[in-house]
């Protein structure tokens, strides 16, 4: 196979943060990798750096104006576009992030990245609480949807004020090792989460560095050596979870009961088949930063199960002493060392399912609890779709029906922003 021995041209467009003086140090570096880098300016940019000092290392002009290119001997945008291989935005403000998701034009480095047809990749950096921000939240989301790929921001001591959290550019090194990434796969390896959407990059997605624990499927109670006690759960919901965690860029374990659907992708699998054996393998899994328990775990075992297989000898049918299983859920919830940071427990019910999710929230010691209605006739227990409420300390968000994979995301999304905050908040 022939090599391409082209040199490879980013464009990289600065954006005005106090971080855009590190994108000096980033073209030399790229420079030094033969990846040829063409910059542009956004207008906050040039109070932070000039296109003096940027055009010297580029060793080519600088591009900071809409209007500058009007003329036809000129560069235009669209070309300037599509003449790169890669599109770099760093440091990517909240107000770049916010106008690039809005789809504006109104300046070189919008149009830039409107017109382009080639990979982009954001390296956000701004103060924390700008980070974590609702607003952003929102648009970094609808950015990773739109096939935008991330690098961090990274989380520590902000240049301002000594403030600390998540809002550094991401380093020099770790940018120069993103970008060769994207540029050696100029179609990048799809993260195509359920809604069709990709988030680019598993190490750098809204969970990496993250440890996420899922339980899921039924539990499977055995009677005698050839029959059990079980019930409807498919293990849909449960995998979904773990696969978006997956997908998101965290470590995945899996706790699974019998299940006839496939491995999600991504995720350490552990297979168990009663009560009994999830709560061993929940407990050696742990630590975790969020535990998830999407598992239909049955309330109860037979108290003494047969070691024979139970004869039809006599008339009467024979009774069963049932004994109760353990609540995993409860369990991790309520221990002090090891709890995750984030415990989301699972409510199946049939009628006054907010109510009922409220009271397990607060028996189990859960910080989350996603309800369902599980009624026959709804089609949730098996069924590839849900409809559930979100009940937190907060109150009660009901979402709209949707496929259980976009529940998962979803879930993950604010889980992920939860677990950002709590790091702010302390
Ligand atoms: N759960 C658990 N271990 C158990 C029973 C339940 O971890 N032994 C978890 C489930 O994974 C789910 C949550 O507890 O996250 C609620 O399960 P659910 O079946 O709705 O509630 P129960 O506690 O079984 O209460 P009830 O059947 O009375 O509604």
């Amino acid at each position: 196979m022939k090599s391409d021995t082209r040199v490879k041209r980013v464009l990289l467009i600065i954006g005005g943060g106090i971080a855009a003086y590190k994108c000096l140090d980033l073209i030399r570096r790229l420079g030094e990798r033969r990846i040829g880098v063409r910059a542009v300016l956004t207008k906050a940019a040039e109070e932070f750096v000039t296109a003096l000092s940027v055009g010297a290392l580029t060793n080519d002009r600088v591009f900071t104006g809409l209007f500058d290119l009007d003329d036809e001997r000129e560069i235009g945008h669209i070309r300037l576009s599509r003449e790169a291989d890669l599109v770099v935005v760093a440091p990517a403000t909240a107000d770049l992030l916010a106008r690039m998701a809005g789809g504006h034009a109104n300046d070189l480095a919008t149009a830039v990245l409107l017109a382009t047809d080639k990979p982009v990749l954001a390296a956000p950096a701004m103060n924390p609480r700008m980070w974590l921000h609702p607003a952003t939240q929102r648009n970094v989301r609808r950015l990773a949807e739109d096939g935008i790929h991330f690098i961090g921001p990274n989380t520590g001591e902000m240049a301002e004020g000594g403030e600390w959290g998540p809002g550094r550019l991401a380093e020099v090194p770790e940018l120069v090792v993103r970008i060769e990434e994207l540029l050696a796969a100029p179609s990048p390896p799809s993260r195509r989460l359920a809604s069709g959407k990709t988030w680019g990059g598993e190490s750098h997605g809204p969970l990496a560095g993250r440890h996420v624990l899922v339980t899921s499927g039924p539990t499977h109670e055995p009677i005698d050596p050839v029959r059990y006690m079980t019930n409807r759960s498919s293990g849909k919901q449960g995998h979904a979870i773990a696969a978006a965690a997956a997908k998101l860029g965290a470590r995945v374990s899996l706790v699974s009961g019998p299940v006839t659907i496939a491995d999600p992708e991504g995720a350490a699998v552990r297979r168990v088949e009663t009560a009994a054996e999830m709560l061993d393998a929940v407990r050696s899994a742990l630590p975790a930063d969020i535990a998830i328990f999407a598992a239909a775990v049955a309330d109860w075992r037979a108290a003494r199960p047969a070691k024979e297989k139970i004869k039809k000898r006599s008339k009467d049918a024979p009774s069963l002493a049932l004994a109760e299983n353990k609540d995993i859920l409860r369990t991790v919830a309520r221990q002090g060392a090891d709890r995750p940071a984030l415990v989301i427990g699972f409510a199946a019910e049939t009628g006054a399912v907010i109510e009922r999710a409220k009271e397990k929230r607060r028996d189990k010691g859960a910080d989350w609890i996603v309800a369902n209605d599980v009624s026959r006739g709804t089609g949730v227990m098996g069924g590839d779709r849900n409809r559930v409420h979100l009940v937190t300390a907060e109150g009660v968000e009901s979402w709209p029906e949707m496929a259980k994979e976009e529940v998962a995301e979803r879930l993950l999304m604010r889980a992920a922003e939860h677990l950002a905050k709590t790091l702010v908040d302390g």
